[in-house]
């Protein structure tokens, strides 16, 4: 019988929110107008918007979708909407792209600040971004590395009119809320959940390991 290893708690030296997630930028405005975002990702922005502008559909997003299995539930749960997964892994894409997945669903190969940038650009309207297991970066030192103290955080709330986080660190997702509530001013809180279905592989890995999971939820996506 298969039996998957155990995936290790934790390992910190923070026993609360970093103290210097306070000093990070709140305007998104300067970063992204130096950030380089390519043709490339450009014309795929421009495209996804020609298509929304033609066929009135609503985006959701998995950020940081791994292999894919994540963007696949999010499509089964909301078939009227287009459910694109995006990572930089090709590797990891390759085989989300060998799931069977309903019509609504892509994948694309992108850096997300690339890609969050290039559709401000375009000025897509997303109805929905998930950010799933994002990386924790437990050490102080990787605070940079985190997405609330990235400086392309601003960018978040203003692209979507929902985010959601999910993750196995709960320092993360406080820190999370914290920015993001300073960054919007709205009310929200950290939940803890125990999921009947695992939404992603990390989530299914870390349920099975016993791993406290938590979700921040910032805005409404109707029904799901
Ligand atoms: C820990 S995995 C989680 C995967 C999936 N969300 C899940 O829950 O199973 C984090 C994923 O984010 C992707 N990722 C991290 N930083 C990224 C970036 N800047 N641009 C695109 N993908 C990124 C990684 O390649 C990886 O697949």
């Amino acid at each position: 019988m298969f039996m998957r290893k155990s995936s290790p708690r934790i390992l910190t030296n923070q026993t609360g929110p970093h103290p210097k997630l306070k000093q990070s930028p709140v305007g998104a405005s300067t970063y992204m107008a130096c950030y380089p975002v390519s043709l490339n990702v450009l014309e795929i922005c421009q495209k996804i918007k020609k298509e929304q502008d033609k066929s009135d559909w609503s985006l959701l997003l998995d950020s940081g979708c791994g292999t894919g299995d994540s963007t696949i539930n999010i499509a089964k749960s909301y078939p009227d909407y287009l459910v694109i997964g995006i990572d930089k892994s090709s590797k990891r894409l390759n085989q989300a792209q060998q799931k069977i997945k309903s019509e609504n669903v892509r994948f694309i190969t992108a850096n997300l600040v690339e890609f969050w940038i290039g559709l401000k650009l375009v000025n897509a309207s997303i109805a929905a971004n998930f950010i799933l297991y994002p990386n924790p970066w437990p050490k102080q030192k990787h605070l940079k590395k985190r997405w609330h103290a990235h400086p392309v955080m601003p960018l978040l709330p203003m692209i979507s009119k929902y985010i959601e986080l999910r993750t196995n660190w709960r320092i993360y997702a406080e820190e999370f809320c914290g920015r993001l509530t300073k960054l919007t001013g709205s009310v929200m809180t950290v939940e803890k959940i125990n999921p009947k279905n695992p939404i992603s592989a990390f989530e299914e890995k870390y349920f099975e390991s016993n791993h406290d999971l938590f979700r921040l939820r910032y805005g409404r996506l109707n029904s799901f």
